[in-house]
């Protein structure tokens, strides 16, 4: 019995050792998943987001709508918020809109593939957990509860933007 417990106490040191190192993960921007992500027997996470205005929006920043809401939309903090959250991180990565970062976490340190293989390691390395519906749901909320005083239907907005990876 006091072996489990030890056992369970170093393990529970490691996870928090892996945990605080793990903040000094970085954004490091869509391109560098593509590699990975883009094979069909992989699931075309990045071709499929590529697609999708997930990728457009901050360009949509830049359309006479978009002046109509604000003069100066591509440089105005409150829409880039939402259209590209990515750039309070990394300056750089402003253009790619919602990059697969904005919901997977930085991905610095998860993206190696020893460690994207083993789901516990990339979470303690930066990725972020979604463990129910539910959770996936909270993440898209935060950018579109109330979006322009738009409905937003979760359900049928997740069928259209999901990119699984296919059964074996
Ligand atoms: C070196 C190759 C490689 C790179 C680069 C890479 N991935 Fe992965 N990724 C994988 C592999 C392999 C898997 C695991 C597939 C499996 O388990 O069948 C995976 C799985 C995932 C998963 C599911 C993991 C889980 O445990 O739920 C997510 C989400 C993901 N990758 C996102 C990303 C993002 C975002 C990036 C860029 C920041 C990225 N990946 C870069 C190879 C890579
Ligand atoms: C709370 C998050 C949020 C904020 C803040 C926000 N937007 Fe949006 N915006 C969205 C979402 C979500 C959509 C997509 C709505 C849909 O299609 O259902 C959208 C759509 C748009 C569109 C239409 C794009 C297209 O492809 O047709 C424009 C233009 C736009 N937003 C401009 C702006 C401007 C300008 C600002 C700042 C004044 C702003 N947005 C602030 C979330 C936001
Ligand atoms: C960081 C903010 C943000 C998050 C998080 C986010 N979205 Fe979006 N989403 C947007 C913006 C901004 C647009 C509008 C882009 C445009 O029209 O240019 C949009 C557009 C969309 C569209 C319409 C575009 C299309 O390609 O058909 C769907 C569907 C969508 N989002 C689903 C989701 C789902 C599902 C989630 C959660 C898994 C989610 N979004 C999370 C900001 C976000
Ligand atoms: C709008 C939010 C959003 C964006 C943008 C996004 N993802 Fe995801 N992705 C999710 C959610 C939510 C899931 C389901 C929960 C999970 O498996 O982590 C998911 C699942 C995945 C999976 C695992 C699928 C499985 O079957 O296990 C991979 C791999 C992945 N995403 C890669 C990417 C890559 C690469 C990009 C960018 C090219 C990207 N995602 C962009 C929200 C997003």
């Amino acid at each position: 019995m006091k072996k489990i417990l030890m056992t369970a106490m170093l393990i529970m040191a490691m996870v928090l050792v892996v945990t605080l190192s793990s903040q000094d993960v970085t954004y490091v921007g869509s391109a560098k998943c593509k590699m990975c992500h883009k094979s069909e027997k992989q699931g075309e996470q990045f071709p499929q987001w590529e697609a999708r205005k997930h990728s457009k929006s901050f360009a949509a920043l830049s359309t006479d709508a978009a002046k109509e809401l604000a003069a100066d939309a591509p440089d105005n903090p409150k829409c880039l918020k939402c259209h590209a959250p990515l750039a309070e991180k990394n300056a750089e990565l402003k253009e790619e809109g919602v990059g697969c970062e904005a919901c997977h976490g930085p991905g610095s340190a998860y993206k190696k593939m020893t460690i994207m293989k083993d789901h516990a390691q990339a979470v303690a390395n930066g990725l972020i957990d979604y463990k129910s519906e539910d959770d996936i749901k909270k993440q898209c909320l935060t950018c579109h509860e109330g979006a322009h005083d738009k409905p937003f239907d979760f359900a049928a907005a997740w069928e259209k933007v999901k990119h699984p990876i296919p059964e074996k």
